[in-house]
């Protein structure tokens, strides 16, 4: 089977980029599964049940999260009602939503006979990040559980350290089917295929605009570090780009076959 991360998207050009090109890539590489990172998706900070809403009817299956979660005080309702919506798994026992799930891809273009499961995990770093609950230790006793499910696990680890990236899909080798980062909206050219069988990636990138800095416009950021000043960080709207990596996992084993980098413009 085939699935594709799609990197953060920010704001209402990397929504529209999700709606303008998802189609094209179901197209191209013949997707079963879509996970994307929402966490920037209103307004470059934070996610609201409209705007998850919108990236659910582009055709994204599952939404990951980061940092950003709290940002939009609507994303209370996601975390209580949406099994969809996923936020980091190492946030203190007791906190409202979930870190990971298991969800059924109903037609797969394979060859596979009937419905297949994808468990989805979503972890936070702690390196230059708030504290959280330690993630190596939490996702090891999940991945345990959710493999009682099914071999086929993506997991998007948001952290900003490559080495905690890094130390983290090695650790999970052989466990998972991927792990991609997030969170530094920086794409990295470094995919590959751990020997255990993990795909990996340490950062997927941005779905936004590229002619800013990391999707903002760029004169108040540089502002920001010339003076410390604070400043109104809008979302800038030039040279939109949908970032994100497309993985192809044997349905049986749960390993990775191939992982390809995706860097795609929109046209709108
Ligand atoms: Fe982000
Ligand atoms: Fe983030």
């Amino acid at each position: 089977m085939k699935l594709l991360f799609i990197g953060d998207i920010v704001g209402r050009p990397g929504r529209n980029a999700v709606k303008e090109l998802l189609p094209e890539l179901h197209e191209q590489h013949a997707l079963d599964f879509v996970i994307a990172n929402g966490e920037n998706s209103a307004g470059g900070s934070g996610i609201t049940p409209k705007t998850a809403g919108e990236i659910f009817s582009a055709g994204v299956d599952v939404i990951t999260s980061g940092d950003h979660l709290w940002d939009q005080k609507e994303v209370m309702e996601l975390l209580a009602n949406e099994k969809r919506f996923l936020r980091p798994l190492n946030y203190p026992a007791g906190t409202l939503g979930q870190g990971s799930g298991v969800f059924e891809v109903q037609s797969p273009k394979s060859k596979a006979q009937g419905p297949i499961s994808v468990a989805v995990l979503n972890a936070q770093g702690r390196t230059f990040m708030p504290p959280l609950e330690n993630p190596f230790l939490l996702a090891v006793e999940e991945v345990k559980r959710l493999r009682e499910q099914t071999k086929i696990i993506f997991v998007d680890f948001h952290a900003e350290a490559t080495s905690e990236k890094i130390a983290f899909a090695r650790f999970l080798d052989g466990q998972v089917s991927a792990v991609v980062g997030t969170h530094t909206h920086v794409q990295t050219a470094d995919e590959q295929i751990f020997p255990g069988g993990t795909a990996y990636l340490s950062d997927a990138g941005f779905t936004g605009p590229h002619e800013s800095v990391l999707g903002r416009e760029i004169e108040p950021v540089i502002q920001r570090f010339l003076t410390g000043m604070p400043q109104r960080f809008e979302v800038a709207k030039e040279r939109v780009i949908l970032h994100g990596a497309v993985i192809e996992i044997n349905e049986a084993s749960g390993k990775a076959l191939t992982i390809q980098r995706i860097a795609k413009a929109a046209t709108e």
